[in-house]
C-alpha cells in the first residue's frame, strides 16, 4: 500500500453529545464491530461494574462520567478508524474543545426523547466553527421519544444546520418495528429473526401497520419538502445526515457505521500560523499536541502527549523538531491506542493519533515537524478560567510531591496556576468546579500529596504589560499575580473592581490575553 492510500483509508472523528445520550454505548458497539471487544456491553457497564476503556480514571468511575478524552482505534471494512472520546461534562469543555481540533468529523448523538440538550449545543458550535462534517445519530428509539419530524426541525431551528434523513423509524418504544432505510433501499427489522427485507416485502409484512404507514407518509413529506442527500454539502458541514437507531439493542448502529465510513472525510490538512495548509500527503512528518495526560493507566506512572499526525508517516525513533523551542526531540517511546490495551505503534500516518511518552518536554498546542518542513500549526483555543481557589500542601513535609504534582497537572492543561505576586501563594483557576475536584483527587492518587483548597470565588483575569507592573496597584479586589510563564496579571473581583481600576490607572492596558512578543 502506498503512503497515500494508507492515509486515505483513515477516518478520525469524535462523538459529541450531552451526558447520557448514549455515547459510551455507541462507542462500545463500534469497537465491537471493529473486533476490538468480544461482546458489546462488556467494556462499560455501570451495571456490570466494568467501565469503558474510555473512562480512564477513578473519579470517572465514582461519578460515572467521562472526564478525559481518550483515543480508540480499530479496523473495519478496509478503513482504519480513530475515535477520539470527549468528556461530556460541561466542566471539561476546555479539554473537549481541544480534542475537536484534532478530528476531521464529528458524530452527534441525540436522545430521541430529549432532543438537543445544552451540552450538544455548545459542542456543536465548536464543530460548526471548524466547518467539519457532522453526522447525527438519534438514539433510544426502543423508548418512546419525540416525533422524528419534530427532531429534524429542531436540528434546523436550534443548531441552524440543514438535515437529511438517511433512514426513518417505523414506530418507537413498544411499537418500534425498525427502520425504513431510504439510503440502502431496504427495511431493517427490529423484531423477529430476519434483519433486512426489501421494500416490496415490507409493504406486505407491514400492510396494516399504522406506524409503517405513518413512516411512509413522513418520508414522502421529507422527499418533497426536505433536503436531498448531497455528499458535498455534508463534507462542507452544511448538511447533517441523520440516522435513527437504538444503541443499547445494537440496532441501526452498523448501518450508521457503514454509511458514515463511506461519507466521512479522509484526513484533512491543517492550518498554520501563516494561514497555509499542510496537506496530509506532504512527505515530511508533522503533527500537533492536542492534549497531555498523566498516568492514564495506574500500572504505568507516565505522562502522555497526544499528537494528531497531520502529514507523512511516523517512524519509531524518528527525530522531530519542536517548533516552540526549535530543538530536536527523538520520538522513541510512542504508543497507539487500541480498545483493549495500549500498544506500540506499528504504523501511524496522517490522520492517526500517537501517544508520546513525555517527561515535561511538550505543551498543549506544540507543533512537531521533520525535514525541511518549517511550520507551526495555528494555536489551539484556550479558555480563561472564572473560578479560583487558593491551594497549599496539607503536609508541609510533602512540598516536593506537591510541587511536582501541580507542575505536571498544570502543564497537562488540566487546570491553570497563578502565583500571588506579593505572598507567592498558589492560586488555581478553572472553568468549572469539577476541575478542582479532579485536581484534588489526582494530587492524592497520583502524587500522594493532599492539598488544602480555599475558595476565592469568581474572578476575571486581566494581563498587564511587564513594564506597567507596580506592586502598589494591588489590593484585595484586584490581586496582582503571575501566570505560570511569569506574565503579570490582575485577578479582579468583579467588573466594578475592573472599572474602578481602569479609572484610577488609565495608562495601564488590561488585556484578556497575555502580552507576549
Ligand atoms: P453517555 O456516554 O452519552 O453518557 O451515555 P451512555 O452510553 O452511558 O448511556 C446512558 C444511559 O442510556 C445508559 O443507561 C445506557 O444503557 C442507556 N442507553 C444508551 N443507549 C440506549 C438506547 O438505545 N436505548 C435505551 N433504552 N437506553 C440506552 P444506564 O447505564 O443503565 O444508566 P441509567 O439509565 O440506569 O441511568
Amino acid at each position: 500500500m502506498t503512503l497515500e492510500t494508507d492515509i486515505k483509508r483513515r477516518r478520525t472523528f469524535a462523538i459529541i453529545s450531552h451526558p447520557d445520550a448514549g455515547k459510551t454505548t455507541i462507542t462500545e458497539q463500534l469497537l465491537y464491530f471493529g473486533g476490538e471487544i468480544r461482546e458489546a456491553g462488556t467494556v462499560k457497564g455501570k451495571k456490570t461494574g466494568h467501565f469503558a476503556k474510555s473512562d480512564w480514571m477513578d473519579i470517572e468511575k465514582q461519578r460515572g462520567i467521562s472526564v478525559t478524552s481518550s483515543v480508540m482505534q480499530f479496523d473495519y471494512a478496509g478503513k482504519r478508524v480513530n475515535i477520539l472520546d470527549t468528556p461530556g461534562h460541561e466542566d471539561f469543555s476546555e479539554d473537549t474543545y481541544r480534542t475537536l481540533m484534532a478530528v476531521d468529523a464529528a458524530v452527534m448523538v441525540i436522545d430521541s426523547a430529549k432532543g438537543i440538550e445544552a451540552q450538544t449545543k455548545k459542542l456543536f458550535q465548536v464543530v460548526k466553527q471548524r466547518g467539519i462534517p457532522v453526522f447525527t445519530f438519534i438514539n433510544k428509539l426502543d423508548r418512546d421519544g419525540r416525533e422524528p419530524l419534530d427532531l429534524l426541525a429542531e436540528l434546523e431551528d436550534v443548531l441552524g444546520i440543514l438535515s437529511t434523513p438517511m433512514n426513518w423509524p417505523i414506530g418507537m418504544g413498544k411499537n418500534f418495528e425498525g427502520l425504513y432505510d431510504m439510503h440502502n433501499k431496504r427495511l431493517e427489522l427490529y423484531k423477529g429473526d430476519t434483519r433486512y427485507v426489501d421494500f416490496e416485502q415490507g409493504d406486505q409484512v407491514f400492510a396494516l401497520n399504522p406506524f409503517y404507514q405513518q413512516a411512509k407518509d413522513d418520508i414522502e413529506l421529507m422527499t418533497e419538502a426536505g433536503n436531498p442527500f448531497d455528499a458535498e454539502a455534508v463534507l462542507a458541514g452544511d448538511l447533517t445526515p441523520v440516522f435513527f437507531g437504538s444503541a443499547l439493542t445494537n440496532f441501526g448502529v452498523q448501518t450508521f457505521l457503514d454509511s458514515f465510513l463511506d461519507y466521512a472525510p479522509e484526513p484533512q490538512g491543517h492550518k498554520t500560523t501563516t494561514d497555509e495548509v499542510v496537506s496530509p500527503t506532504t512527505p515530511e512528518f508533522s503533527g500537533f499536541v492536542f492534549k497531555i495526560q498523566a498516568n492514564m493507566d495506574p500500572r504505568h506512572r507516565d505522562r502522555i502527549a497526544f499528537v494528531r499526525i497531520i502529514s507523512g508517516e511516523f517512524e519509531r525513533g524518528m527525530s522531530v523538531k519542536l517548533a516552540r523551542t526549535g530543538k530536536a526531540v527523538k520520538l522513541s517511546n510512542v504508543t497507539q491506542f487500541m480498545a483493549e490495551a495500549r500498544e506500540n505503534v506499528e504504523n501511524a500516518v496522517a490522520g492517526d493519533i500517537i501517544g508520546v511518552y513525555d517527561t515535561g518536554t511538550y505543551q498543549v498546542g506544540d507543533t512537531l515537524t521533520t525535514g525541511q518542513l518549517k511550520v507551526e500549526f495555528e494555536p489551539l483555543p484556550t479558555f480563561t478560567p472564572e473560578l479560583f481557589m487558593k491551594v497549599a500542601a496539607k503536609n508541609v513535609m510533602k512540598q516536593k510531591s506537591f510541587h511536582k504534582g501541580i507542575e505536571q497537572l498544570v502543564q497537562e492543561g488540566a487546570i491553570q496556576l497563578y502565583k500571588n505576586y506579593q505572598t507567592g501563594e498558589y492560586m488555581l483557576g478553572a472553568v468549572g468546579q469539577l476541575q478542582f475536584e479532579v485536581f484534588q483527587h489526582r494530587m492524592v492518587g497520583e502524587y500522594n500529596a493532599e492539598v488544602v483548597m480555599t475558595p476565592m470565588g469568581k474572578k476575571t483575569v486581566r494581563w498587564i504589560k511587564p513594564e506597567d507592573l507596580d506592586e502598589r496597584m494591588s489590593s484585595s479586589r484586584n490581586i496582582l499575580a503571575k501566570d505560570r510563564f511569569d506574565n503579570p496579571l490582575f485577578l479582579f473581583e468583579n467588573q466594578f473592581a475592573e472599572r474602578w481600576f481602569a479609572d484610577k490607572y488609565p495608562d495601564v492596558v488590561l488585556s484578556d490575553t497575555p502580552f507576549v512578543e
